[in-house]
């Protein structure tokens, strides 16, 4: 039997080919020996972590029920339940743990970034792109690049930025009322909400739209994000297997060549091109710039750090959106009450401001009660132990361990009914443990914009609630388990019947 010819469309070798002659039972030899390879090649190569407990198959299985679920989807799931089976420090491979208490999220991401006691970012990050703000391991050098960028993410430097938020809502309002226009009422707001994002983003930290709203349809390298996440986690989970390499392999030439470096280059030209041009107000890379001459970085690390602080923004923001207007509309009576609250505040989008919106108390639980139910992190990001105790836990030294958001977040000794969406348990007398809620996580490597996160959702969801009367027809029930997880969620279709809401 000729090998190569299984290859071909046709089953016949191709002309000028001497066909391989490989006998049946040799094939079976080496696929045989193929499969041990890999067997021995995943083997765990540090020892099993001692007294974490974990399902015991997956010490000799390669932690294979994760990598499974990584791959497909299912591993904000698959952590809940290790952690529901096997408490609150659960092995999934030999040297790997995850953990769902406050406690734990505190000695992990909480512990001093001081050398020797911090739990550092781990391999994966790496895999991710080069050295910035995202990625960096050295607490010295991630801590220089946060004074380069931090004083610009404050509240008080967001208020600044408010009336640039209103401009970029009503650009999106705009936009949804022209496809009104065309006859059809129901639309699909996933696409439009990630271009809004994309959008306010790239206006407030590099003073220019990318303009994807009018555009109609995001720029290809803004999309890599997700990709670029899930290959770095499918690499950590298979490190030292010569999976990812055979997969590098088969991608560069299956795939479109070098889309990263294309990508990268693409991003890279816009920051470069902003650095150069002359601004007309006083957004992040302005103030940035100011800063910069005292920062010891060159232009070329602070132009990859504004690249990753805008990337870091586009789905988080767009995942979170579109799951507080899902559980809005799904639930009637907060719907009613939101409405309610914002008509007492304004008249319409047009008016939203800052303080204002800051204060208002429903709309700001209904936004923490979404990131609770839907983290857009859901797994907390992998840290290498120093040789510590998580939560009364020892970890030996280079165990890599994770606080998985979601399971923490549905953590049923912090939360009754941890399933449903209730923005009441916000309000004053619940008993819920509301400092489990920790979206943005905690610590020196917490998300650095988190209060530019919170203004751009107050304002769209505010914006959104008081310009259009809205239904949610899509085929999904249950939000949460119709979505995969791959780093972000992969999100649900948001169909939604529309029309502009008639001004009190
Ligand atoms: C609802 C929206 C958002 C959520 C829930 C969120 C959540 C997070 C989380 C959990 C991390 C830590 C990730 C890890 O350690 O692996 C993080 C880091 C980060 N986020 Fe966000 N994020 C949001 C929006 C944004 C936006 C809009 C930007 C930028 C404009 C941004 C920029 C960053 C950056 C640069 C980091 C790295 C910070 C560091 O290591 O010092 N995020 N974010």
């Amino acid at each position: 039997m000729a090998f190569l010819a299984l290859y071909l469309p046709s089953g016949q070798a191709p002309e000028g080919f001497p066909p391989i002659i490989v006998p049946y039972p040799a094939l079976v030899v080496i696929l045989s020996l193929l499969v041990l390879i890999l067997f021995i090649k995943l083997q765990p190569k540090q020892p099993v972590i001692k007294g974490v407990p974990g399902p015991f198959l997956d010490i000799f299985c390669w932690g294979i029920a994760t990598k499974l679920a990584v791959i497909s989807g299912r591993s904000a799931y698959q952590f809940q339940m290790l952690n529901q089976s096997y408490g609150k420090v659960a092995r999934f491979s030999a040297g790997q743990a995850t953990t769902n208490t406050i406690k734990a999220l505190r000695n992990i991401y909480g512990a001093g970034a001081g050398k020797g006691s911090a739990f550092l970012k781990s391999s994966f990050y790496r895999s991710i792109s080069r050295r910035n703000i995202f990625t960096a391991s050295d607490p010295g050098y991630h801590s220089s690049v946060r004074k380069l960028f931090g004083p610009s993410m404050t509240p008080a430097s967001m208020d600044a930025h408010a009336g640039v938020v209103r401009e970029c809502i009503l650009r999106l309002h705009d936009v949804i009322h022209s496809k009104l226009q065309t006859g059809s009422t129901t639309l699909s707001l996933n696409d439009m909400l990630y271009c809004h994002s994309i959008d306010t983003v790239s206006e407030v930290v590099l003073g220019k739209s990318l303009g994807c709203l009018e555009r109609g349809k995001p720029y290809f390298w803004t999309a890599q994000l997700p990709r670029i996440f899930y290959w770095a986690t499918v690499r950590d989970q298979f490190d030292g297997s010569g999976i990812p390499t055979v997969m590098k392999w088969l991608l560069r030439r299956l795939i479109r060549k070098g889309i990263r470096v294309r990508s990268e280059e693409a991003r890279m030209q816009l920051i470069h091109e902003q650095l150069k041009a002359s601004h007309t107000r006083r957004d992040i890379m302005v103030e940035v710039l100011e800063r910069a001459a005292t920062s010891g970085l060159p232009e070329s690390e602070i132009a990859e750090n504004f690249s990753a602080l805008m990337l870091a923004g586009f789905h988080t923001t767009q995942n979170a959106l579109c799951a507080v207007i899902f559980f809005v509309l799904t639930h009637p009576e907060s719907h009613a009450k939101l409405v309610r609250e914002l008509q007492s505040a304004f008249t319409s989008a047009e008016d939203i401001t800052g303080d204002v919106v800051q204060r208002l108390p429903y709309l700001n639980a209904v936004l923490t009660e979404a990131l609770r139910l839907y983290p857009p992190v859901p797994l907390g990001g992998p840290r290498v132990s120093p040789g510590a105790y998580v939560d009364g836990v020892y970890l030996p030294a280079g165990t890599e361990v994770c606080t998985s958001l979601f399971a923490l977040h549905h953590n049923p000794d912090y939360f009754n009914e941890p399933y449903e969406f209730i923005p009441e348990r916000w309000s004053e007398g619940s008993t819920d443990k509301k400092e489990a809620v920790q979206p943005f996580l905690v610590g020196s490597r917490s998300c650095i914009a988190k209060y530019f996160a919170k203004q751009m959702m107050q304002f769209t969801i505010a914006g959104f609630f008081l310009d259009f009367e809205a239904e949610y027809v899509g085929p999904v029930k249950d939000w949460q388990r119709e979505s995969r997880c791959y780093a972000f969620w992969d999100l649900p279709d948001l169909k939604l019947n529309l029309r502009p809401r008639p001004r009190v």
